[in-house]
């Protein structure tokens, strides 16, 4: 059986070092907003190349505090993909205000710019792109639009750790930017975790304040805050893993040019465009008997998963919440799309037999 992912394999090249910061915790003691937490903040802000960094709880808080710090009106309007998981959705919710659904291009699966226009009314106020599966949002047309209609822009950066377009991160672009550090993600803590960055000291100090009870110094609150904090464990369990997370996403591009190269052209693959650097969080392809292929593959030992099965305004949850039901492209990856292996516990091998059993699947269908 060729397993989607694991969890426990996924980790075990990290163990020892792993043990070895829960047991210096366990010893020091200090289990909230210490020096594990900070010193994990100014490595993750480098990395990304961003002035600051704040560690949350995770991706769906990230995103709350991002939208929080602008303190914008109940009511207004925040431009958001249409095709994104449901968490960056329930996020603009959450703040009081109303997700405008903006459908992506089929060819990148990410936000769409020329859609941006039509949506765009006199109450938007933010975009928030989503670099889904890995795979970065032309920022440099985005910043332009939000600029010339003078929207902040948050960028979701929670499939995307260390994706790039000339040399630049993402998390780098916009006016703040959230991550998480579920499990599964190409940095995955273990547990949940979270984290923002900017290059604005002021929303920084607000951040701040913001995921710690609206306080700075003990029993001092100046903001209606939360309790939003990253905690110390998951903060060192992420320092150890933040130094691998460079060779992990080289492995996921390895793996998944191999894809590239093998897999039958009659699977709808993923597109690389040039000067940008994906990080294949998810390796998608897509095809009209999706789940006759997903049966198939199960049954030939191949585990898959499907990112994701129903589209956000498919959704009970989101009644009522959005303006519009009319999403086609949306619709259509929703019922085509499927997520072959391509972590960084498969072998090159294990994935040329997974190219093979797939292509089988083409030439002669059930
Ligand atoms: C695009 C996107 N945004 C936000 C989130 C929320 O992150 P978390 O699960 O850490 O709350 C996720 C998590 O899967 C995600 O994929």
């Amino acid at each position: 059986m060729i397993e989607y992912e694991n969890l426990s394999r996924l980790n075990q090249p990290f163990r020892t070092e792993l043990s070895q910061a829960f047991h210096d915790l366990l010893v020091r003691g200090r289990f909230i907003l210490d020096e594990q937490v900070a010193q994990f903040e100014e490595e993750f802000a480098s990395y990304v190349g961003c002035r600051y960094c704040i560690g949350v709880s995770n991706g769906l808080d990230a995103l709350v505090l991002a939208l929080k710090a602008f303190d914008f009106p109940p009511g207004k309007e925040v431009l958001v993909p249409s095709n994104t998981y449901i968490a960056t959705i329930l996020a603009i919710i959450h703040n009081q205000l109303v997700p405008v659904l903006v459908e992506p291009n089929l060819s990148t699966y990410n936000i769409d710019v020329q859609n941006l226009e039509e949506k765009l009314t006199d109450q938007t106020v933010a975009i928030l792109p989503v670099h889904l599966y890995g795979k970065l949002c032309p920022m440099q047309s985005i910043i332009a639009f939000a600029k010339e209609h003078h929207l902040k822009v948050i960028e979701d950066c929670a499939q995307a750790h260390g994706a790039s377009v000339l040399g630049k991160k993402a998390g780098s672009f916009g006016d703040i930017n959230a991550f998480s550090f579920y499990p599964t993600k190409n940095l995955g803590a273990l547990g949940d975790g979270g984290a923002i960055t900017t290059d604005d000291p002021d929303l920084y100090e607000k951040l701040r304040k913001l995921r710690n009870y609206g306080s700075m110094d003990k029993n001092v609150h100046e903001l209606i805050g939360f309790n939003h904090r990253l905690d110390e464990m998951q903060a060192a369990f992420l320092r150890i893993k933040l130094k691998a997370l460079d060779q992990i996403n080289r492995h996921k591009s390895k793996l998944a040019k191999l894809y590239l190269e093998r897999l039958s052209p009659e699977f709808n693959q993923p597109i690389c465009e040039r000067g940008y650097e994906d990080v294949w969080h998810i390796f998608p392809i897509r095809h009209p008997a999706r789940d006759e292929l997903k049966s198939y593959l199960k049954k030939e030992g191949v585990e898959t998963l499907i990112h994701y099965p129903t589209p956000p305004h498919r959704q009970r949850a989101l009644r009522g919440k959005i303006k519009e039901q009319y999403f086609p492209i949306s619709d259509e990856i929703h019922r085509t799309i499927l997520s072959l292996p391509c972590s960084y516990i498969h072998s090159e091998q294990e994935i040329l037999e997974v190219a093979d059993i797939a292509n089988r699947f083409v030439c002669c269908p059930l």
